[in-house]
C-alpha cells in the first residue's frame, strides 16, 4: 500500500470484510470494493463509513439497547442459532435484530461482529477457525449488549477519506466500474480450493437475519468446476477497467489436487490476458496453512502475482 502513489484509485473486486479498501484509505488512496456476499459488503461499509463523533455512536447503541429491552414482540430464532447460543444471549440478539435495517453502517458491522464473538463465547470460547458451530455444553451466558458497546468503542477509528463498496458479482464488474478508470487492482481472490464463504460465522448470521444462504452461495465463485472460466471472465473485465500502465496485484496460493501441488501463480498466469507479469513467492509460517501442510505432507506457498497493462 505504501508503494502505491497517493491519490491513485485502487479496486478490490473481491473485497471480503474490506481490509484493502480500509487500509488503502489510510494511505491516502481512493478505494473501491466489490463483493457478492451481503455480509462482506456490510462489514466493508462499516469500516469505511465510521461516523466522526463517538458520542453519536454511543447514543445510537444506547437507544438501540433501550428499544430492544422495551420490545414486547420478540422474533423467534430458528433451530440452528437456538442450538448455538445461551438462551438469554440469543434473546438480546433477536430483540436487536428488529432494528437492524435502521442501524448506521458502522453499528451494523459491529452488530454482526458481536454476534460472532457472542456465539464463540456461549460455547466457552472453544471454537477454532475450523470448528465454528460445534455444540459445546453447557452454554455460557455472554451479555450481548455489553459486547456490542465494547466493540463500537474498540474499532472506532474514523478516517476522513471516502470509499465505495458495491454489492455486485465481479463477473459483472463492468456494470459499476468504467473502462480505463482504475490505477491499481489489489485483491485476494476466492481461493481455488473453493473455501465456502457462506459457512462458519456467516451461516449463523444468515440464519439470524433470515438471508437465503443457498441463494447467496450460488452467486459466489465457489464451484471448482467453473472456477477457471469464472476467473477468466473476471480477469478479462479487470483488464478493461485498468488504465494503460496500471497494475494488478493478486495474492494467490498453491492447491493440492489428487496428491499433486498446483502452483497458484502459474495457474492464474495461464488464465490472464496480461502479457507482463512478475511473481513474488513466500512460504506460510505460523499459520493454519502450515499446519495443513504438516498433516498432508505438502509444501504449499503463497504467491503475489503482479500484472502490468
Ligand atoms: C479471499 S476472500 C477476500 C478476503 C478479503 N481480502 C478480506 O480481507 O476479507 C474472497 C472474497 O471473494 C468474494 N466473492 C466470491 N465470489 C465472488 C463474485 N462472483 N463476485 C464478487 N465477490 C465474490 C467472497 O464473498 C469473499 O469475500
Amino acid at each position: 500500500m505504501s508503494q502505491i502513489p497517493k491519490g491513485s484509485t485502487v479496486l478490490d473486486p473481491f473485497c471480503g470484510s474490506g481490509t484493502i479498501v480500509y487500509e488503502g484509505l489510510k494511505y491516502g488512496l481512493h478505494t473501491i470494493g466489490i463483493d457478492a456476499n451481503p455480509i462482506a459488503v456490510t462489514l466493508s461499509n462499516g469500516k469505511i463509513h465510521i461516523p466522526s463523533s463517538y458520542q453519536d455512536v454511543k447514543d445510537e447503541v444506547n437507544s438501540l439497547i433501550n428499544r430492544s429491552n422495551d420490545l414486547l414482540d420478540v422474533p423467534t430464532a430458528s433451530e440452528y442459532p437456538i442450538s448455538l447460543f445461551h438462551e438469554k444471549s440469543l434473546d438480546e440478539i433477536m430483540r436487536m435484530s428488529v432494528f437492524y435495517d435502521e442501524m448506521s453502517d458502522y453499528v451494523k458491522a459491529c452488530y454482526l461482529g458481536s454476534i460472532a464473538l457472542t456465539a464463540r463465547g456461549c460455547n466457552d470460547y472453544k471454537w477454532t477457525s475450523s470448528t465454528v458451530g460445534k455444540n459445546i455444553e453447557p452454554k455460557r451466558y455472554i451479555p450481548f449488549y455489553e459486547k456490542l458497546q465494547l466493540k463500537v468503542k474498540k474499532h472506532f477509528l474514523p478516517i476522513p477519506n471516502e470509499s465505495t463498496v458495491y454489492y455486485e458479482d465481479s463477473r459483472n464488474l463492468d456494470k459499476v466500474i468504467k473502462p480505463n478508470s482504475i490505477d491499481f487492482i489489489f485483491s485476494s481472490p476466492p481461493y481455488f480450493d473453493c473455501l465456502d464463504y457462506t459457512a462458519y460465522y456467516a451461516r449463523i448470521i444468515y440464519d439470524i437475519l433470515g438471508y437465503e444462504r443457498i441463494q447467496i452461495r450460488s452467486r459466489l465463485i465457489q464451484n471448482f468446476e467453473n472456477y477457471k472460466e469464472d476467473m477468466k471472465i473476471v480477469l478479462d473485465k479487470l483488464y478493461r477497467v485498468l488504465k494503460p500502465g496500471g497494475q494488478v496485484i493478486f495474492v494467490v496460493g498453491d492447491k493440492k489436487i489428487h496428491g499433486k501441488v498446483i502452483n497458484g501463480a502459474e495457474y492464474f498466469q495461464a488464465l490472464s490476458p496480461f502479457e507482463n507479469y512478475s511473481i513474488v513467492e513466500r512460504s506460510y509460517s505460523g499459520t493454519s496453512s502450515k499446519v495443513f501442510d504438516a498433516i498432508n505432507k505438502t509444501e504449499r506457498k503463497e504467491q503475489i502475482v503482479i500484472w502490468t497493462k
